[in-house]
Formats: structure tokens, sequence, C-alpha cells
């Protein structure tokens, strides 16, 4: 098992990764169980196939369980679902004190994680990731937040959880389409800062998308590590460091945008497009060499990920994308930062970007092969 500390402080924590850690859960979460009464926030598809597991860890620890399920899906995200579960959190009877367990992918860790940032001014909470981009990225961190309709995440806290355990068994139930879009996070560490993980992914990523247990976990515990690093070093994402896990996100925020943020394009194939963009666009830029670049969308299309936005089909412009881009929440003051690539590994913070060159840019890659 690996145990990567968040350091930070008065709030620190550790996050687990190992196969089996649901069927484990007491043990591991037992100083944060104060009461007999464990509220579980769940998404159903989650809940399904492991909600057994842990369930039976609580009862062998002489605990019982309250449940909350959550639909699958973004529109859970929303005021109306976050007013649903502080209600069902108020009856019953969550303090301040207590520990609130958020079971499955980013859409329940987001929702609950805001929800107990709010409920009685700050409540406890652990994430119990059941998807690799909640187990790479989301439950780990502390942003916490929901949809509006103005916007994805636009309403949210940073709430820092007591404990997070990334069990790899429950990532055998996970679509394989999901899995890839998790991936896509995982390829990020590599691409922003850490060329010899990226050259590890070269050589394994196969057998970690193929849930093999030591590379699963080794690629998880590596990706969890570098999160850990970036937050303890900018937890409010203020000094540019946190910037950086932004790597591939305006890109393909802007093509999330355009897609509607529907099923047609997941949110970690965006990132996997985007990535591919920030490194061409580099390129453009002479930041880096074109094989470099290339090498990055040899990656992404190696994991079954789209890697040309041309082959989407999009009726748009590269203005359009680039209009979509100034909607976006990372917006500072009028300009828009960009994180590009100085090298694999090498990501850096752009301010000032030409966006009409991104537009051309753009338009270019859409018309390209
Ligand atoms: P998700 O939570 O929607 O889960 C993806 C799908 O997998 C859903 O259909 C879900 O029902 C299903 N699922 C979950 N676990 C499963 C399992 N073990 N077996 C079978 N099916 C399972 O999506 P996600 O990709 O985990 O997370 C995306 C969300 O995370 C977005 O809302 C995004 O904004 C947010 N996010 C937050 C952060 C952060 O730092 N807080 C970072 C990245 C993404
Ligand atoms: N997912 C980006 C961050 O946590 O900052």
């Amino acid at each position: 098992m690996a145990v990567i500390p968040v350091a930070l402080a008065g709030r620190s924590y550790e996050v687990m990764v190992a196969p089996g850690l649901l069927g484990e859960f007491a043990r591991h979460a037992e100083p944060f169980l104060r009461k007999t009464t464990v509220p579980i926030v769940a998404d159903r598809n989650a809940w399904d196939p492991h909600g057994r597991t842990l369930l039976q860890s609580l009862e062998t620890a002489g605990k019982e369980h309250a449940l909350f399920l959550v639909e699958p899906g973004e529109g859970s995200k929303s005021w109306t679902g976050l007013q649903t579960l502080i209600d069902w959190l108020l009856e019953q009877g969550v303090e301040r004190g207590d520990h609130v367990l958020a079971l499955g992918g980013g859409v329940v860790g987001d929702l609950t994680g805001f929800a107990c940032a709010v409920l009685k001014r700050g409540c406890g909470f652990i994430q119990l990731p059941t998807t690799l981009l909640a187990q790479v990225d989301s439950s780990v961190g502390g942003k916490t937040a929901i949809n509006t309709s103005a916007g994805k995440n636009l309403v949210g806290a940073f709430h820092q959880p007591s404990l997070v355990l990334a069990d790899m068994d429950a990532l055998c139930t996970l679509p394989e389409r999901e899995m890839r879009a998790g991936y896509a996070e995982v390829l990020k560490y590599g691409v922003l800062g850490d060329a010899d993980f990226f050259a590890w992914l070269a050589q394994h990523g196969s057998s970690v998308l193929a849930l093999e247990s030591g590379f699963l976990e080794e690629a998880v515990a590596r990706s969890v590590a570098a999160k850990a690093r970036i937050v303890a070093e900018d937890e409010r994402e203020t000094s540019g460091a946190r910037a950086l896990l932004n790597l591939g996100h305006t890109f393909g925020h802007a093509l999330e945008a355009e897609t509607g943020f529907s099923h047609s394009l997941l949110h970690g194939e965006g990132v996997a497009l985007g990535m591919v963009l920030a490194a061409r666009y580099s390129a453009r830029l002479g930041e880096i060499g074109s094989e470099e670049a290339e090498q990055v969308t040899a990656a992404v299309a190696a994991a079954g990920l789209p890697s040309e936005i041309a082959a989407l089909g999009l009726e748009c412009t590269g203005e359009t994308l680039a209009n979509h881009m100034l909607h976006d929440k990372k917006m500072d003051a009028g300009s828009l930062p960009f994180i590009l690539l100085r090298g694999i590994g090498g990501a850096y913070l752009a301010r000032n970007v030409d966006m009409a060159d991104i537009a051309a840019f753009l338009t270019e890659q859409l018309q390209a092969h």
C-alpha cells in the first residue's frame, strides 16, 4: 500500500492507495467515526457493485449507516442536488465534528465536499473515489463545487477531506471509456512535471489501462504524490504552482463547451486533446520541438484517447473555440493564463497569450489531416 501525505498547516491528511481498501474502511477510518451511524453519500453506479464491501467493514466495526444515493451524471452537481443533500445531512443530525463518506467519482466527491464545506460552517468528510479520475485528481486537494446555469464548477469552496482511500478494486467495474478518460489526468502529471513518469507510462500505460494491479497502483500513487506536492505548495491556487494542474484544461474546456459538456466528449477526453493542443501550440511558439509535441500526441493516441480535434467533426472555427475560452473561470483581470510546455515535464504559466493567434492555430488544427 502507498500512503501519501498531503501536508497542509492544520489540515494535513493521508491518501491511501491499494486494492481492498473499501473492505478495510473501518480500520483506516476509525479515528473519524465517533458515532454509531455513519452517513454515506454514494453514486448509484458505484454503490451497486461496491457498497456491500464498505457495509461489511462498517458492520464488523459495530457501525450502522444512513445512505443518500446520488443519480449518476453532472446534473447532480446542481443547486437542487446540493439543497436536497444538505437537507438530508441536517435530518441525519450531522454535526461539525462528524465525517460524511463520499463514495463515487468526481461528481459525488465535489458535491459532498461542497455540502460539507457549508454544513454548519464546515463538517468533516472522507473521500472514497471509485473512478480513476477521482483517485488521481478530484478527491485530492480540497476543491469542491457545483455547476450553475452559467457554467461548470462556478460555485464552490476549498475544503480538504480528512482521509482519502483509493481502492484499486473499485475500478474493476468502471466502464473502459471512463478509465481512459481518467488516464488522461495520469498522463498529465508526466507531461507537466515528470519526464521519467511520462517515459514510464509510455512503457507501462497499457498495463495500467488493463488494471494490472502493481502498475495501476504505481500510476495512481505517483499521480497522487505529484498532486499532493503541488497542493502543499499552493493550496489556494494563488502562486501559480497549482495552476500547472490546468495543463490541457483551457483548450479542453473550449472543446467541452462546443460539444455542450455532453457525453460526446468526456472531461478527460477534452483534457487529452487539450494537452496535445498545448504541446503543439508550445511548438508553434518555439518553446519545444515539434518532435516532443508529437510524443505527447502519440502518448494520448496510444491510450485510445482522441488526439486530433479535426476528427471530432466540429462545425466551428478556431475563433469560436477561442471565444469559449473567454468564458473560462480561469480568466483573470481580462487575460487568460495558459499552461504551455518548455519540454515534457516542463510546464509553465504563460500570460498575455495572443488570442488571435490561438484562434488561427485552432483553425489550422480543425482543418488538419
Ligand atoms: P463521474 O463522477 O461522473 O463518474 C463517471 C461515471 O462513472 C459516472 O457515470 C458514474 O456513475 C460512474 N462510476 C463511478 N464509479 C464507478 C465504478 N466504480 N464502477 C462503475 N461506474 C462508476 O465523473 P468523474 O470523471 O469521476 O469526475 C468528473 C467530475 O469531477 C466533474 O464534475 C469535474 O468537474 C470534477 N473534477 C473535480 C476536480 C477537483 O479538483 N475537485 C478535478 C477534476 C474533476
Ligand atoms: N484539478 C485541478 C486542481 O485540483 O487544482
